[in-house]
């Protein structure tokens, strides 16, 4: 399968939309409030087998040159040629490799994975932006980029950001300014809930590791100032069992 034709131009379109630059799109936090913590998490898996890494869904790239600081080899896959094209702006010493696929369409992950061999995958809030249908093409992603050798590390909004994404979107002052052209290109973020994610990692023949909550960092502030900060849930998923313990 492969995602809608009106899905991948809501897409395009934002990317070719956005505002150039650090933090101009609302998920765009800073690595080190994001990858760096999510990093943490996935160290036992990401330093084990010595792995690429593939960042699936990598947008414009902040957190992949991030990943690629730390990583021997960083892949960041992207259903957008527009966010790719950003992606390879920002990273002008080529710290990674940007490829343009959709990660629903089975032959095209295949292909990736028969290039690089069992990898490592982050994603980080794709799925929650993604159709219903496509979502377990998506996990299914994973467990082929992840093949035999390989971890996931997937960080999506958890089922407690629906009633705080509710409020933004109908507060009387209009939605945040960085969340706007979200709605507006209709990728308007759902939440995926929290039984459904784990439900995809099963289906797709992956054990969940390491599970908790963070908050999803964005770079929009409330009227007060506060920045806001959107419920998530992360799983590290793989097919073995982790050898030291989690701390979710
Ligand atoms: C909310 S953005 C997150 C970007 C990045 N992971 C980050 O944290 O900054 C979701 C990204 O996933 C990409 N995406 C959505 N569906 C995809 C698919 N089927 N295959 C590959 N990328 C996809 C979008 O183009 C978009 O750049």
């Amino acid at each position: 399968m492969s995602v809608t034709e009106r899905y991948k131009e809501a897409w395009e379109g934002f990317w070719e939309d956005a505002p150039e630059g650090p933090g101009g799109v609302f998920w765009d936090a800073e690595p080190a409030l994001t990858a760096g913590l999510h990093l943490a998490l996935f160290e036992p898996e990401l330093t084990a087998a010595g792995l690429p890494l593939v960042d699936l869904g990598c947008g414009n790239g902040t957190q992949t040159r991030f990943l690629a600081d730390r990583c021997r080899r960083v892949v960041g896959l992207d259903l957008s040629g527009a966010a790719l094209d950003r992606a390879r702006r920002s990273d002008p010493a080529e710290q990674a490799d940007y490829r343009q696929v959709d990660a629903t369409n089975a032959a095209q992950v295949n292909a990736l994975h028969a290039e690089l061999g069992d990898a490592n995958v982050y994603v980080r809030g794709v799925l929650h932006q993604s159709e219903a249908v496509d979502r377990q093409a998506l996990v299914d992603a994973v467990a082929t980029l992840v093949g035999e050798r390989g971890s996931g590390f997937v960080v999506e909004l958890s089922e407690r950001a629906r009633p705080i994404l509710h409020d933004l979107a109908t507060s009387p002052a209009g939605p945040p300014p960085k969340l706007q052209p979200v709605f507006a290109h209709g990728i308007a973020p759902a939440e995926v809930s929290d039984a459904a994610l784990r439900g995809y990692v099963t289906e797709a023949g992956l054990a969940v590791l390491a599970s908790g909550e963070l908050p999803l960092i964005t770079t929009e502030f409330t009227s007060d100032g506060t920045r806001i900060e959107l419920p998530s849930l992360w799983l590290v998923v793989g097919r073995t069992p982790r050898q030291t313990t989690g701390s979710g």
